[in-house]
């Protein structure tokens, strides 16, 4: 029999987060408290390989998806009953993977008759910042706010209108910001993934050594490139040779580099707010989401940036900015407080925009 606690109990969504090469599963209430947050990353499989192989991300999620949601479940004292829904990643993505996590949760929704919610990857990236603020009303984030989402797939700046609305203000012409920051990683032979690898070596380095391309800086709009920067970083490497790869060359190299992805950041993140503020007068939120999000050097100079533009800056603690299980489960939790659940027929998608009346930017991301 249902105690009164029990029937007051705020709704818990079961997250499961697949898209790339981490194993994501996360248990999380309506009043933002995570239950059970579990993660497995695949970083040793894939790193002999200087990168992620779909086909063995996809079999290590198969491996371990159904031992993380037994054990989140475990954790958190609760059986499949207890639940209000189940979100899973369904896009975009690696295909492979996608299909494990979806496919698991249709499983359980469908033998449990819970609500499915497939959610789209970057949607969860979004809603996160939502999820960090507490629930106090003084600490709400409400819509519109302006978003710059980083992460090793996407590079795009967006106007966050609500759940399920987004308004795309600019995004990457070539390669995605993380991926860029990953190939550097590669040619310096930093290993994978490179973004931790490059900020760490930047940290003791000179940035005014090495002079290297801004792509994009004072264009209008709000696209970015990175494409001419990593080549300009090629060429310099080889240049230099072996020494390129040894410090203080190879920390100057990457302070280098860092220093010019943040001027294009910033010269693409101001342009933004320009826009953003003159259609939403009394917004005065940018959030930064994403993997790339987690750089300490970007974060402070963008919180500069937000200052000086007297916007409210929000970025996500690290560890929720890369790929995790409890951003899908709260994006689970926000869309099924609308009702915006999904059939059983729901599929899982490579690419899915979240603005898909924006013209799609040429080469935008590996995911877009
Ligand atoms: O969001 P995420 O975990 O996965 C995708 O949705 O793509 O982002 C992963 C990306 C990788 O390219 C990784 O190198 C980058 O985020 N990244 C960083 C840092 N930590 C992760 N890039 C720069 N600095 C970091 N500290
Ligand atoms: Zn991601």
């Amino acid at each position: 029999m249902a105690t009164e606690s029990s029937t007051h109990r705020p709704p818990v969504v079961l997250g499961i987060e697949t898209s790339c090469d981490e194993t994501g599963v996360a248990l999380v209430n309506a009043e933002r408290r995570v239950l059970a947050d579990l993660l497995n990353s695949q970083l040793d499989r894939h790193a002999p390989y200087g990168g992620v192989v779909p086909e063995i991300a996809a079999r290590a999620h198969v491996e371990i998806l159904d031992l993380l949601i037994e054990r989140a479940m475990r954790e958190a004292g609760l059986t499949f009953r207890d639940l209000a829904g189940v979100a899973a990643t369904a896009g975009p993505g690696l295909i492979g993977g996608l299909l494990v996590g979806l496919i698991t949760a249709k499983a359980i929704a469908a033998v449990h008759r819970l609500p499915l919610l497939a959610i789209n990857h970057l949607e969860a990236h979004a809603l996160t910042a939502r999820f960090v603020l507490g629930p106090r009303p003084e600490d709400r984030l409400e819509f519109p706010y302006l978003l710059l989402l980083v992460s090793g797939g996407h590079c795009q700046l967006l106007v966050v209108e609500g759940v399920g609305r987004y308004r795309r203000l600019g995004a990457t012409l070539d390669d995605a910001l993380g991926e860029a920051y990953d190939k550097a990683a590669k040619m310096l032979g930093l290993g994978f993934p490179g973004g931790p690898a490059v900020e760490r070596a930047a940290r003791v380095g000179d940035a005014a050594r090495f002079s290297l391309p801004r792509p994009m800086l004072g264009q209008p709009g709000c696209n970015f490139s990175f494409s001419g920067l990593k080549t300009a970083l090629r060429q310099t490497v080889e240049r230099l040779g072996p020494r390129a790869l040894e410090p203080p060359l190879l920390n100057d190299l990457c302070a280098s580099f860092q220093a010019a992805v943040a001027d294009v950041l910033l010269d693409r993140t101001r342009r933004a707010a320009e826009l953003f503020r003159a259609d939403y007068l009394s917004a005065t939120t940018l959030v930064v989401a994403g993997g790339v999000a987690a750089n300490a050097y970007l974060r402070a100079c963008l919180a500069r940036l937000a200052e000086e533009l007297d916007l409210r800056l929000i970025v996500p603690p690290p560890a929720l900015c890369t790929d995790n299980g409890i951003m899908v489960a709260w994006a689970g939790l926000e869309r099924l407080a609308l009702g915006l659940t999904d059939d059983l027929a729901a599929h899982a998608r490579a690419r899915w925009p979240l603005d898909p009346a924006a013209e799609p930017a040429p080469g935008a991301g590996v995911k877009a």
